[in-house]
Formats: C-alpha cells, sequence, structure tokens
C-alpha cells in the first residue's frame, strides 16, 4: 500500500486544482487511462475476501483462462458525478449493479462479490482517481467492474479462479451525433439475444456478436443497430449499446424482461419517474406496428442516459419522430439527469454519496 500511496502524491502534484489535465469540454466515451484499477481475486469454491488499489495497468492472465477461451465473463457500466460545490461524489445505485452482477454469476457458473464488496470497491475506485472526475456539468467518471474467469480451464468447465477489477473513465456523451441527429437501424439479418440464452444478464459474451451488425449500420451512417426477437422477428428488443423504449400519447412502452432484454438500471429508473409523472408505462412485447406508429423514441442506459431517437430505419423505409424540449423523452430527461448530477432532492435514495 505504501507504493500506491506514493503514486498517489506525486501524481496530485502534478494536478492543478485538484484536476487532472484533460480537456473537460471534449469528452466522448473513450479511453482514458486513469491512476487506479480495484483488484480482488477469489477461489472458485472460495468467496471474494478482500482487494486492493493498484495502479491502473495491465494485468496477467493465463492463457488458459476461462474468460478467454470460453467467455466466461460479466461486466457493469455506473457513474459517479461530482457534486455541485466541486467537493464529494455521488453514485447512481450502485447497489442495483452489484445485484445484476451477482445474477449474471450464478448464470455463468461463477462467484460473485457481496453488494458491500461490490459497492466498496466502487467507491474506493473513485476516491483514488477523484482527479478524473469531471467538473459538474462536464461528464462523469464511468466506472466499469469486470468479473472474470481468470484460472486456467481446458476442458468446459468453470474456471478454478476469479478476479474482481474496476477501472474508471472520464465521459461525456457516448453517441456522437451523425448531423445532430440520432438515427437507428433495425437488423433484418441478425440478433441479440435467444430465450434460455444470456440476454438478460450483462455477459461479456452478449457484446462481441453484436458488433458485426453494429459496424455495418455505422458504416451506412447509423448511429447504433436495433435488434429484433429471434423467433418472430417482429418484436423490438434493444439496441447493441441500450434499451429502447417508445411513446405514444401518454402511453410509454419498453420490452419487457423476458430473458432477452438487458435489464437496464436506468430503464428501470425511467419506468418509475415516468409513472410518477403519470404517464402509463407498459412493459410487454413492443411490434415493429407500435414502433412504426410511435411519438417518440428514446434509448436508456448508463452509457447513454436518455437519447432521444431520431430516425428508425427498418426494410429500407426510414420513420422520423418527435424530439426536441417539447417531447415526453425531454421531460424525462431532464429528472433523471437532475438526480443523477445532484440538482434536487433525491427523494428515492438513489444517490449514494461518497
Ligand atoms: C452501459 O451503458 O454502461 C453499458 O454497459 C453499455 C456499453 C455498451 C457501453
Amino acid at each position: 500500500h505504501s507504493s500506491s500511496s506514493r503514486f498517489a502524491r506525486e501524481d496530485l502534484d502534478r494536478t492543478k486544482d485538484g484536476y487532472a489535465d484533460v480537456n473537460w469540454d471534449e469528452l466522448g466515451f473513450n479511453v482514458v487511462q486513469t491512476d487506479y484499477m480495484y483488484v480482488m481475486r477469489s477461489p472458485q469454491d472460495g468467496k471474494f475476501t478482500s482487494g486492493e488499489l493498484n495502479p491502473y495497468g495491465e494485468i496477467t492472465l493465463s492463457p488458459s483462462s476461462g474468460v478467454l477461451n470460453y467467455g466466461q465473463g460479466l461486466f457493469e457500466g455506473l457513474k459517479a458525478y461530482r457534486k455541485g460545490d466541486g467537493n464529494g461524489f455521488m453514485l447512481f445505485r450502485p447497489e442495483e449493479n452489484a445485484l445484476r452482477m451477482q445474477k449474471g454469476a450464478e448464470r455463468m457458473c461463477m462467484p460473485s462479490p457481496s453488494v458491500e464488496q461490490f459497492v466498496h470497491a466502487v467507491k474506493q475506485t473513485v476516491v483514488a482517481n477523484k482527479r478524473w472526475v469531471p467538473p459538474p456539468g462536464k461528464g462523469s467518471l464511468y466506472i466499469r467492474p469486470l468479473l472474470m474467469g481468470s484460472g486456467p480451464v481446458l476442458g468446459l468447465a468453470p474456471s478454478p479462479e476469479y478476479t474482481f477489477l474496476v477501472v474508471a473513465v472520464p465521459v461525456g456523451r457516448y453517441f456522437k451525433y451523425c448531423s445532430g441527429t440520432l438515427n437507428l437501424l433495425i437488423s433484418d439479418e441478425y440478433h441479440r439475444a435467444t430465450p434460455g440464452g444470456t440476454g438478460g444478464i450483462k455477459t461479456i459474451s452478449n457484446y462481441g456478436p453484436v458488433l458485426k451488425a453494429q459496424v455495418q449500420a455505422k458504416s451506412k451512417g447509423f448511429a447504433d443497430v436495433l435488434f429484433l426477437d429471434s423467433v418472430n422477428k417482429k418484436y423490438l428488443e434493444e439496441a447493441a449499446s441500450c434499451n429502447i423504449f417508445i411513446v405514444k400519447g401518454n402511453i410509454i412502452s419498453t420490452p419487457a424482461t423476458y430473458g432477452t432484454i438487458l435489464p437496464g438500471i436506468t430503464r428501470k429508473s425511467i419506468i418509475e419517474i415516468a409513472r410518477d409523472q403519470g404517464y402509463q408505462v407498459e412493459e410487454k412485447l413492443v411490434s415493429m406496428d407500435e414502433v412504426i406508429d410511435a411519438d417518440e423514441i428514446f434509448c436508456t442506459g448508463t452509457a447513454v442516459v436518455l437519447t432521444p431517437v431520431d430516425t428508425i430505419t427498418y426494410c429500407g423505409q426510414r420513420f422520423q419522430y418527435n424530439t426536441g424540449i417539447q417531447t415526453v423523452s425531454h421531460r424525462l430527461y431532464n429528472t433523471l439527469a437532475a438526480i443523477q448530477m445532484g440538482n434536487v432532492e433525491d427523494t428515492r435514495g438513489w444517490r449514494l454519496e461518497i
């Protein structure tokens, strides 16, 4: 630990006003190397006991590790915001991420950190990297917890050893808007998840397979790809990187989490906020007919927060939706962002202050 604290002091000496040397007005969603990461290891049959902060850097991994060979891995994403007065930080619902990781770990035959261990690790990572938390209003510190089978296997089996890691990166906006609008393409070729599969957990192995559809969509100028269900090929599921909602009058609908949809924490928060604001919220099968007929569409996720969708292209046809400050999406975004950034009282207990 003494080497870690020496590392911190030297770095802070190079820091102006307690902030890292970053152009805070130009944050996107890119890798930025911060100072520390949290590391905790566990044998398969044992539980995670304790971890520690290490300087951010490469990790060593057996070439026979379960994560590299058989995809035994999970990740999470959550954000810390700097308080308005510049002192102290707020995490948004970190216990929810801990619980989702536990559910995913159960599905992937992995041990997982307790909620307390998870939240402790996240807090430690934020505090150790505090000079990287953007000034209020400029973005957030995105925290990426990872759980992986780090021990060696050859035959297909759960890994004999696991590693839990937490890294943190300053971020701004997720989508780079193509000429100011967010256009999505529905894939008519690929699907994200299947019934009985792992679409409902945040395993790393859900993300590699969507890259092809995403890259194709991006090459045609779309911001992301939207997937339909793999059985009927007519119900909306989600985008490669976020959940989706449709708005029609006073009714807000989103695909139900039957197992193929990622149970987003932003998704869940928006459902609660929308109901409180008097909207009728339905979690159900959302058909393409309803998508075509919607007034507004928006995406939710930790990375994207709430991002309105301008157009959706499906079978060569482009459908346009309402955006702007008069929309339901805008109202919901404002409410959520105010809670996350600490601009209103936290009546639901969603903020964890550090
Ligand atoms: C998040 O929103 O935190 C995610 O994990 C999505 C990821 C594709 C950036």
